[in-house]
This record gives structure tokens, sequence and C-alpha cells, in this order.
């Protein structure tokens, strides 16, 4: 008998599986998200979303052919989400696109971001991407900017004050992986 051992499926390690959203995930999702638009500067989004802006981005994101992924406990529904969406709607930006991913708070710090990030990122080379950017701001998301870094991410740059969230000024930052490299 042979003692290799066969890789975890991505996802596994956390504790969760990770497959394409689907609509039923839909509003787990956006309460996920407005989490973080009531109580973060990670987004800038100041209004809570509502549950038609995710069923338009499903739609948009399955027209376009673009990953948007779920990572589900064994019997906690949906634990976070990550999407890749172009960067800018002009064509001749169509191997470009910015990633976003968010975890409920309950889900963070314990690597499956990690393994949301590592699908996310195989999904989007087997959909022809070829660059990669995040948009960080860098006070709210350590988490994120250390978790694209062990990713890859290079720095692409910095906005600063470019936007207003709790009365506070806040920069950008930009981070950049190449997939058409390897
Ligand atoms: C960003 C996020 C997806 C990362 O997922 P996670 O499962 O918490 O992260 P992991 O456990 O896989 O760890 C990723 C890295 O972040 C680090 N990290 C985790 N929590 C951290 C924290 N609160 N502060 C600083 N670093 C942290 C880990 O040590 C790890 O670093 P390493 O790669 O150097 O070891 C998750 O924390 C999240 O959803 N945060 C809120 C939403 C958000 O910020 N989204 C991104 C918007 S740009």
């Amino acid at each position: 008998m042979s003692d290799a051992t066969p890789p975890e499926p991505a996802g596994a390690a956390a504790g969760a599986r990770i497959r394409p959203a689907r609509t039923e995930d839909l509003a787990a999702i956006r309460d996920i998200y407005n989490h973080f638009v009531r109580t973060s500067t990670v987004t800038f989004d100041e209004e809570e979303t509502a549950l038609a802006v995710w069923e338009h981005k499903l739609e948009l994101l399955a027209e376009t052919g673009l990953p948007f992924l779920v990572a589900e406990g064994a019997d906690a529904g949906v634990l976070g989400f990550a999407y890749a969406q172009h960067w800018r709607a002009k064509s001749a930006y169509r191997f470009s696109a910015e990633d976003t991913i968010y975890l409920s708070p309950d889900a963070a710090g314990r690597g499956l971001g990690t393994a949301l990030m590592e699908a996310l990122l195989d999904a989007c080379a087997a959909a022809g991407l070829r660059e990669i950017i995040a948009v960080i701001e860098p006070t709210a998301a350590a988490a994120s900017i250390a978790l694209h870094r062990r990713y890859g991410f290079g720095d692409a740059g910095r906005l600063r004050n470019v936007g207003v969230k709790f009365g506070r000024s806040l920069d950008v930052l930009f981070l950049q992986k190449s997939l058409s490299s390897g």
C-alpha cells in the first residue's frame, strides 16, 4: 500500500468547501458584505447593499465568464465569498480583473481566506485572465494585505485621500499579480 498522502482539496484544511456561488447564497453574501459596510473602511460603500445588487453581480459574472465563489461550512452555510470582476468596462481591459474576498467575521483568521484566494486565482487563470488587481484600504485590511502578498501580489501604487468614511480621509493601495508569467 502506498503511503503517499493525496493533496487536500482547496478549503478542506479550513473546514469548508469552495464552490461556485448560486442564487440561494446571495442573501448570506449580502449580509457578510453589509457587516463591513456598517463597521469598517475595508469597503468604501457607505450604504448597505440590496439583494438586487448581488443578483446583478452573479448574472454579470456568469455572462462575462468570471469566477464568483463561496466557502461553505459543513453545517454553517456560507462563510465567505470571493469574485473577480473586470477592472474596467472598456474592452481593452478584458484580461484584467479586480479581486474581492470577504469572510464572515466568525470565519476570519483560520485559513479560509487562503483557501478562497487559492481557488479564486485558479479560476481566474482558467477564465483567461492575465492581471489581477487588489484595491485595499491599508489601515483596516492588514489580513488582506498579508494574504495578497503571500500570493505574490506586488505593490502597484497608492492613491492618497481618495475616500472619506466615518469622517476620515482614506488612501487605497493597489497590489497586482500577473498570472500570465506563471
Ligand atoms: C482578508 C480576509 C479574507 C483574510 O482571510 P483570513 O482567513 O482571515 O486570512 P488567513 O487566516 O488565511 O490569513 C491570511 C494572512 O493574514 C494574516 N492575518 C489574519 N488576520 C489578521 C489580522 N487581523 N491582522 C493582521 N494580519 C492578519 C495571517 O497571519 C496571514 O498572514 P501570513 O500569510 O503572513 O501568514 C479576511 O480576514 C476578511 O474577510 N477580512 C475582512 C474583509 C476584508 O478585509 N476583505 C478584503 C477587502 S480588500
